[in-house]
């Protein structure tokens, strides 16, 4: 037999790239390769790239250009560019970087195969292409190999909300949902390997309307169907947008026993004015109503958001509106970040916030938001939780595992396995995770 070939491939940015890494890292498994941990042995090298934020573009360059010796050691390598960034370059990558054999956008993984075939007889590849054709149906089987309790699995692409800042809706496209039967086969499978927690993923997840068997489903509608697969305990999903929280799924957090305790619901701002100017189509009054819709529902529930400071125009006045937001809510997490400028999006255009406002304006945000995030995670102590232990910690005997509200908990000397599902009771909250003891 011959020696596999060896796949390298760095992830950027999102949960979704990291499940497309595994799916593009599966698919070239039927072509012979195994990955590996070191660029130096690869045959090919691929950057997964994210253009969300900061200099993304620049990044992928300058790591481009630290593989120009493994190249020249080594002239079969290739070298991939597949992501945002390739989406958004496309063949400028191959202008600017003559050493990049493949660039693949979002839309076109199932297409890898034949694109590396390419590359074999010397030539360059590209695909940017959006194909009507539906990748993960034609993207190969996952493999039945075991693997660890948690896994995304995305049943949602794209965006149709362009909100001023966000290249998505350009990167990935439109909004499109898989069916639903598809996902509950791909959950099925994922179960069958050792998978007890999925999280569904979608740049617009709450948006999902895939097929079902009597029309369209909802998300919740796909929730309630993999609440019935055997073997599933845990469904999270991510990411989702205010407008876009239908009723049945405020509901279901209240009804739906896998469903965890934790929401991920970005607001951006808390100013009506840069809202209005960032065309998210919600204000913080209605997204603070809408807060206490789903606390009604589930009243332990541990809200997550995203915020951006320093956006286009954004005055002292506007951010002191995001804090007051903030100081309602009391996140459990919260991402926030500096406004970054995207070529192509209508904000790239406007009058930008002095850098050092809004680096003094992040800082703040980002002190309220750790004092809460602090908080809450110190009244865990005492409580019971539930725990999914998911690897051995740094010290001997120790394991370590997710609550259902996604604080990390560690217990040591503790008769448990990777997989299990335990009740712990809280003793204590360090910096960044929690310590308990199995009951
Ligand atoms: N600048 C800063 N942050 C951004 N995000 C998206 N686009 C930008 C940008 N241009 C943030 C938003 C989004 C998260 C994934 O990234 O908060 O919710
Ligand atoms: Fe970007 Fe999310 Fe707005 Fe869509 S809803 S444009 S993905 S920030």
């Amino acid at each position: 037999m011959s020696e596999p070939k060896k796949l390298y491939i760095k992830t950027y940015g999102c949960q979704m790239n990291v499940y497309d890494s595994e799916r593009m890292s599966e698919t070239l498994g039927g072509q012979g390769y195994v990955e590996t941990k070191s660029p130096e042995d690869a045959d090919m090298i691929l950057l997964n790239t994210c253009h969300i934020r900061e200099k993304a573009a620049e990044k992928v360059y300058s790591e481009l250009g630290r593989f120009k010796g493994l190249k020249a050691e080594k002239p079969d390598l290739k070298i991939g560019v597949a992501g945002c960034v390739a989406q958004a370059e496309g063949e400028e990558i191959m202008r600017r970087q003559p050493l990049v054999d493949l660039v693949v956008g979002p839309q076109s993984y199932h297409r890898l195969p034949e694109m590396e075939a390419k590359t074999r007889t010397g030539a360059k590849a590209l695909d940017t292409d959006f194909p009507e054709e539906d990748k993960f149906e034609k993207l190969k089987n996952r493999p039945k190999a075991k693997r660890g309790p948690t896994a995304f699995l995305t049943v949602q692409e794209g965006c149709d909300k362009f909100c001023a800042f966000c290249v998505v809706p350009y990167t990935r496209g439109a909004e499109v949902s898989r069916p639903a039967d598809r996902i509950i086969r791909e959950a099925q499978d994922l179960v069958e390997r050792g998978v007890r927690e999925i999280t569904l993923l979608g740049q617009n997840v709450n948006a999902y309307h895939g097929a079902g068997p009597k029309g369209d489903m909802t998300l919740a509608g796909l929730i309630w169907e993999l609440n019935k697969v055997d073997g599933l305990e845990r469904i999270r999903f991510t990411t989702s947008h205010p407008n876009d929280m239908a009723d049945d799924l405020i509901e279901a957090h209240g009804t739906c026993n896998k469903l965890m305790p934790y929401l991920h619901l970005p607001v951006q701002s808390g100013s009506d004015r840069i809202l209005k100017r960032m065309n998210r189509s919600h204000t913080a009054e209605s997204y603070l109503r809408l807060i206490e819709r789903i606390r009604a529902a589930r009243p332990d529930i541990v809200m997550s958001g995203d915020f951006i400071v320093g956006f286009p125009e954004e005055t002292e006045e506007d951010f002191q509106a995001t804090l007051d937001l903030v100081q309602e809510v009391k996140y459990g997490y919260a991402y926030s970040f500096k406004y970054s400028t995207r070529p192509g999006t209508p904000a790239a255009e406007r009058p930008q916030v002095d850098p050092d406002a809004a680096d003094d304006r992040l800082q703040r945000l980002q002190a309220l938001i750790t004092q809460h995030q602090r908080e809450i995670q110190d009244a865990m102590v005492g409580r019971k939780v539930s725990v999914l232990f998911e690897k051995p910690g740094r010290l001997a005997g120790q394991m370590v595992g997710k609550s259902e509200y996604l604080h990390s908990v560690h217990v040591s000397d503790a008769d448990v396995a990777v997989g299990e599902l335990r009740d712990v009771r809280i003793t204590s909250s360090g910096a960044n995770s929690l310590a308990g003891e199995l009951i």
